[in-house]
């Protein structure tokens, strides 16, 4: 059982993760218990900072994103998931949350998974939850299913389970951060990408109703899971990529395959994905590989020697607004309960 105190204020910090192997479609909605379980890497150098303080005085939940007060659904967001921590921790009051990004939100980089990482851990101190990390991960889940893993630095598995209570359902470390310090990720950040259409919960529901290619990638996903899990302990840059890749077409297979069609990427996406598979064949070998999320921007990942080279390639593709180099990252962690002033 967590240990329970008086209501109070925390702090947290997260970090993105970028998935390797996605988490699509969920066999659970309300306790977000997702049909395969998936790696992903965190990455470093961009942090969501969040801080909770529960008010007796408040008579519903307050948000700032970025330093604006934020309504709509982002706050409806947050008090669903504070509803969580409150069943939990058995208190009823409302709470004051403020979050920011280190990074441009505009800069498609904004990501789910460190927001609500973030506030699970801040949530959770500040209800008087003392949770461990596997407990923290579970609860992030609940507000977006690929927050359990940006808990954890470095690669990151999240074991789907089988209970129906989600207690076998949370995301644990795989390979530290230091693990494999030539790899780098360059995202590709495509101009004029467009807002999502369909919140990604929504989309892979319609995935698993509608697309005839979903049941066959579950049946490859476990060994396509095990196949990434060795090539990483084994620092295997041949095999990583072209694995990278393989799950990234089937996930774009089956997106795009759905009814009505997911299609996330821009022209300028797809002159990424086809520049890699040049690169490759170029080369003779693998030495770049591609994946996406439900977003346009591209993560282009490659070892050094090669990072040059691959870097120029894209910077040559018209469309493009930036590339940012990215490494593994460390894991979620408290920071001071004072936060910036409203
Ligand atoms: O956690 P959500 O609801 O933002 O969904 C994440 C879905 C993907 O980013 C496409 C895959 C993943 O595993 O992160």
């Amino acid at each position: 059982m967590p240990s329970r105190s008086v209501p109070g204020a925390a702090g947290y910090e997260a970090a993105p993760n970028i998935a390797l192997v996605k988490y699509w479609g969920m066999r659970d909605e309300r306790l977000v218990l997702p049909n395969n379980s998936s790696l992903s890497m965190t990455v470093g150098g961009l942090r969501t900072r969040t801080w909770v303080r529960f008010d007796p005085g408040l008579s519903a939940d307050r948000l700032w994103l970025n330093g604006e007060p934020a309504g709509g659904g982002p706050l409806q967001g947050v008090a669903e998931f504070l509803d969580v921590v409150r069943e939990e921790a058995g208190t009823r009051q409302f709470a004051e949350v403020r979050s920011d990004n280190d990074f441009p939100t505009a800069s498609g980089l904004a990501s789910s998974a460190s927001g609500f990482a973030a506030l699970a851990g801040a949530a959770s101190q500040a209800a008087g939850l003392r949770l461990t990390p596997r407990g923290l991960s579970r609860l992030a889940r609940r507000g977006s299913g690929s927050a359990s893993r940006s808990v954890f630095g470095g690669f990151v598995e999240w074991e789907a389970g089988h209970r129906p209570d989600g207690e076998d359902c949370y995301a644990r470390p795989l390979l530290p951060p230091d693990h494999w310090p030539e790899l780098r990720d360059l995202v590709t950040i495509i101009a004029d990408a467009p807002e999502k259409a369909v919140r990604s919960a929504r989309a892979m529901q319609d995935t698993i109703r509608t697309s005839t290619a979903y049941a066959e990638r579950l049946r490859s996903v476990p060994g396509r899971l095990a196949n990434l899990r060795t090539a990483l302990r084994m620092r295997d840059a041949s095999r990583f990529l072209e694995l990278l890749i393989a799950e990234c077409d089937d996930f774009r297979h089956v997106c795009e395959t759905t009814v009505p069609s997911l299609d996330y990427l821009t022209p300028a996406s797809r002159a990424v994905l086809a520049a890699v598979l040049d690169l490759n064949r170029t080369a003779g070998s693998p030495i770049a590989g591609y994946t996406h999320d439900a977003g346009a921007h591209v993560h282009v990942f490659t070892f050094e020697p090669n990072v040059a080279e691959v870097e120029g390639r894209l910077r040559s593709i018209p469309g493009i607004a930036s590339i940012r180099t990215l490494r593994p990252g460390p894991a979620a962690h408290p920071i001071p309960a004072t936060g910036p002033a409203s």
